[in-house]
């Protein structure tokens, strides 16, 4: 992909953060991350310790951020327990890392046990690609309410298409925006109802093939 040619990079990269042993993060990512199974597809690249993670992560930002425009916005989710790490790799990679934003997914969230406070909450870090443009829009809410909706989820760890259309409104309009973890493509059907460019890429047919669906749906 050419240098500075993305307006922005939006993802949701597998976070491995499921099980503390070798045995555990090995798991299927059903097993992991479903408390009842729907039958969809298990997701690749989910089994690397923290020191593994970090480095990857590193690797594919220096690459968004080679590819985005100067100015560009990086938004990556990331869950309480790989927080800290995003954030270093995050601005190992280039990224001028500038907040972070929560996604509070509501009380319907996993909550692990009696006692424990619910992990209701995912974040998303956001920076850019050296100094920010200043829109004419925004600012834009630092807090996103979005519950996670079975028939809106079309991947074991999708997010719901109204919060990624809320991220995506912020990027300017026609603006190119890159996932590189597409998944079921819920970045790329944002970006589209959005009236953005995208590009998706994803390593399993299967979700290709469901984020294609998806994307046809629309344009049909
Ligand atoms: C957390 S999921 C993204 C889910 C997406 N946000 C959605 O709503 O459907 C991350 C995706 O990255 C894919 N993946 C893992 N390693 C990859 C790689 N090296 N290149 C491209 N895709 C990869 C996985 O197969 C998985 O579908």
């Amino acid at each position: 992909m050419p240098n500075n040619s993305i307006d922005a990079v939006i993802t949701d990269p597998p976070y491995c953060s499921g099980g503390r042993s070798i045995g555990a993060k090995i798991q299927s990512t059903t097993n992991k991350y479903e408390n009842y199974p729907q039958g969809r597809p298990d997701f690749l690249g989910d089994a690397k310790d923290g020191r593994s993670w970090l480095m990857w992560c590193n690797l594919w930002i220096a690459e968004c951020f080679r590819t985005l425009k100067e100015g560009g916005y990086f938004l990556m989710f990331c869950d309480w327990r790989q927080l800290p790490t995003a954030t270093d790799a995050l601005q190992i990679g280039g990224i001028s890392w500038r907040g972070v934003i929560v996604w509070n997914k509501g009380l319907g969230s996993r909550a692990p046990h009696k006692g424990y406070f619910r992990h209701q909450c995912e974040f998303i870090l956001w920076g850019t690609k050296g100094p920010c443009n200043i829109q004419n829009n925004g600012p834009f809410p630092g807090c996103y309410e979005e519950h996670v909706r079975q028939k809106d989820k079309h991947h074991i760890a999708g997010k719901p298409t109204a919060l990624m259309e809320e991220l995506c409104k912020v990027i300017p309009y026609d603006g190119i925006i890159l996932d590189p973890f597409a998944g079921s493509g819920t970045t790329c059907v944002a970006a589209l109802k959005t009236g953005h460019q995208y590009i998706g890429i994803e390593k399993m047919p299967e979700y290709c093939e469901i984020s294609n669906q998806r994307l046809r749906q629309i344009t049909e």
